[in-house]
């Protein structure tokens, strides 16, 4: 059975570099110039676009299998694709120039290619070389320190709409030669392009990383930036058992963290909303609350809501000024406090935790939730989002790695398990406790007073 009209395989087969793959030979272009010309014919419906791994003709990559004729394409350039969509998929004549009919011959290099691939695996194992993939792993820095300093530098603004290695050193105030390893670097990651001596951005460093553009996510970036300073000092702390690094405290530190919190929050307050299923709450206390991303939401959902944020008073002005851009200044107010001192207030409908408890230890989250309780006022509920582990506390991955940004960050956070939240909530007094599993890295813990 086959729902679509036709079903397409482009590979996307990476390989160590060296080795023949379709991916090094441009199967990328070619599954994006595949999705484009579908979409520009109406066939986006009738053709199942599916990218796979190896097909075992890499020499001759980049390779399509279109099914239900079982058409091999082979070497094909994203200016193929158009010729490929308008007379095989739109008219039904698959077009013989670029597939391949040589099947005996296929199947030959097929098997040969495995057995010479199979055959490199094992001579590798027997020499005792680190796998490829752990070795990436271990490497990966590199990539993340290239990309990280590029940011730091504002080297994708500088490029702008085209520059050379020299254009841009000028610009960012540094050395032409150590700009230009740095730019061609960053054509390897694909985050520009290189024509002659000029560089380009990418249709994804142009939209994410420049000035100007409305989803430049650089203020938030820089976050990770001071972040990188602090994992520097993980061994450290390891053997300290809590922080070393020294806390990050300035204007500028507070500015890319809050805006990082923002940008994190753009994509995912909505969902918290409808996943949390408040029934229109009309008191909300937002501990923590950042640039208020949250708060706002809420309110876009519930219009009788009055709300107040509790924030550290560094932070304040900022979220003042996203809620007044909100506008919703009127209806969602700012006090500035310690939450783990602080009078919470009373008779709240819904009190929200979003990525804070992983800054404070088991106490003082025990502690926070009793706390949390007597605010709440009868059938109130308590709102938890973070990165929360299962109960062996080794997955989620980005839950089992943050735990480590906590420990280098923080004096005594962590990422905590369902079982743990559960406990602190029992202990306090909730009741219908529960986990709610969101698409990403954090999820959400609901009790109810
Ligand atoms: C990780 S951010 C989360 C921001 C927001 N809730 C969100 O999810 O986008 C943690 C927030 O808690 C605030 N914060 C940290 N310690 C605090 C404390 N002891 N009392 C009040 N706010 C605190 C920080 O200033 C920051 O805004």
């Amino acid at each position: 059975m086959e729902p679509f009209r036709y079903h397409v395989f482009v590979c996307t087969q990476e390989k160590p570099e060296g080795v023949p793959c379709c991916a090094a030979s441009g199967s990328g272009a070619v599954l994006d110039a595949l999705r484009r010309e579908l979409g520009a014919r109406g066939l986006s419906d009738e053709v199942q676009v599916s990218s796979s791994g190896c097909l075992g003709t890499c020499e001759h990559g980049p390779v399509m299998i279109a099914y239900p004729e079982g058409a091999w394409y082979s070497e094909l350039k994203p200016a193929d694709v158009a010729e490929i969509v308008a007379s095989h998929f739109d008219r039904g004549q698959p077009v013989s120039r670029l597939a391949r009919t040589d099947a005996p011959a296929m199947k030959t290099e097929i098997l040969e290619h495995r057995d010479h691939y199979l055959a490199m695996l094992k001579a590798k194992d027997a020499a005792g070389v680190l796998p490829d993939d752990l070795n990436e792993t271990i490497r990966g820095f590199m990539g993340s320190r290239a990309i990280l300093t590029a940011i730091e530098l504002d080297v994708f603004s500088a490029i702008g709409s085209g520059a050379s290695a020299a254009e841009t050193a000028a610009k960012i105030k540094a050395e032409a030669r150590s700009t230009e390893m740095l730019l061609n670097a960053l054509v390897a990651l694909k985050l520009l392009r290189k024509s002659g001596e000029t560089f380009q951005n990418t249709p994804v460093s142009q939209r994410f990383f420049t000035a100007g553009s409305p989803d430049n996510a650089r203020p938030a970036q820089m976050h990770t930036v001071n972040l990188w300073k602090r994992w520097s000092t993980l061994t450290d702390a390891v053997g300290a058992g809590t922080r070393v690094a020294e806390r990050g405290s300035s204007e500028e530190w507070t500015g890319s963290f809050i805006a990082a919190m923002d940008h994190n929050a753009r994509g995912r307050a909505e969902a918290v909303v409808k996943a949390a299923a408040v029934n229109g709450p009309r008191r909300m206390l937002d501990l923590g609350g950042g640039s208020g991303a949250y708060s706002i939401a809420f309110a876009a959902s519930a219009p009788e809501l009055r709300g107040e944020i509790l924030d550290l008073p560094d932070v304040l002005p900022i979220t003042q000024e996203h809620l007044r851009r909100a506008g919703v200044a009127e209806r969602i107010t700012t006090r500035a406090g310690d939450m783990l001192q602080a009078e919470l207030g009373k008779d709240y409908d819904l009190v929200l935790l979003s990525a804070i408890c992983h800054m404070f230890s088991l106490e003082e989250n025990r502690r926070l939730l009793r706390r949390i309780y007597q605010a709440l006022a009868p059938n109130g509920r308590v709102v938890v989002q973070d990165f929360i582990l299962e109960a062996d506390k080794t997955s989620p991955k980005f839950a089992a790695l943050f735990a480590l940004n906590m420990l280098v960050g923080t004096k005594a956070g962590a990422s905590y398990s369902e079982p743990e939240y559960t406990e602190w909530m029992r202990e306090a007094g909730f009741r219908d406790i529960k986990r709610v599993r969101m698409p990403g890295p954090s999820g959400l813990m609901i009790g109810v007073k």
